[in-house]
């Protein structure tokens, strides 16, 4: 078994510090055969394209992430440009809006996920999208711009849903599904086609019942994969199945 592929890790989290290549380098061995490392900020864009050099099976997401976007310094966009035309960045993110914990003011949230949204059209890239209590203002850019990508850790409704996959666009879903108050992820997992989900896991953070509490990291997709297989009506195999080729295809990778 070789078919995990997660499509939303921060390896360059300092919650790696003490052990991240020998993890990495573990994952493999675990049944991992790809991961895609978003970026939040430049640094860490940095970091991922870093990460993805080291290991055969990493790629890299470079971008700005809502909570650093008023950090963002002026002239960071052709920066990030330069950084996302390499060869191992496959996608612009992870970006957009979190109206959660407005860290950043909501017009400077707009304005650098609307910059980084165009960057990815002119590059072609597919964007990694974080929206948290933003729905309204997230679904009025995408539908003005119309770009490729993912709403990772989808947290809308199935009625959201549906306006997401007639834009093109795939649905992630990671650890949340497993836990007790999930009622709308799996509402949304009920509804989505086999061709347009992913999975992930956002480690270190949102790890799957029944290691809630401990660090997570990209083996632990199988607990979520057995959430889902289980309200979709299939197995925990063929959701790992489905969920590789779809990474493969939005990320225009052979992993
Ligand atoms: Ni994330």
């Amino acid at each position: 078994m070789n078919n995990i592929f997660d499509s939303h890790a921060h390896y360059d989290s300092e919650a790696f510090d003490e052990d991240r290549k020998e993890l990495v380098g573990s994952l493999p061995e675990r049944g991992v055969c790809g991961v895609i490392n978003c970026a939040s900020d430049m640094a860490s864009s940095l970091t991922s394209l870093e990460l993805a050099d080291e290991f055969d099976f990493v790629y890299a997401a470079c971008g700005v992430h809502p909570h650093e976007a008023e950090k963002c310094l002026n002239g960071y966009l052709p920066v990030l440009k330069k950084l996302c035309s390499e060869e191992k960045c496959v996608a612009v993110g992870e970006i957009g809006l979190d109206y959660h914990y407005d860290f950043s003011p909501r017009d400077v949230q707009i304005k650098i996920f609307e910059q980084q949204i165009v960057l990815a059209k002119e590059l072609d890239l597919p964007i990694i999208v974080h929206d948290r209590e933003a729905h309204e203002d997230t679904m009025t850019l995408l539908k003005r711009y119309k770009p490729k990508g993912v709403i990772h850790c989808f947290s809308g409704s199935a009625e959201m849903a549906k306006e997401v996959l007639k834009l093109g666009m795939y649905i992630g879903l990671g650890g949340a599904v497993t836990f007790k108050n999930a009622k709308k992820p799996l509402e949304v997992a009920q509804m989505v086609p086999d061709d347009r989900l992913l999975i992930e896991t956002d480690c270190p953070y949102m790890t799957p019942v029944p290691f809630r509490g401990q660090r997570c990291d990209s083996s632990f997709i199988p607990y979520t994969a057995e959430k889902l297989a289980e309200v979709m009506g299939t197995g925990a195999e063929e959701i790992l199945d489905l969920t590789r080729k779809n990474a493969n295809r939005l990320f225009k990778l052979e992993l």
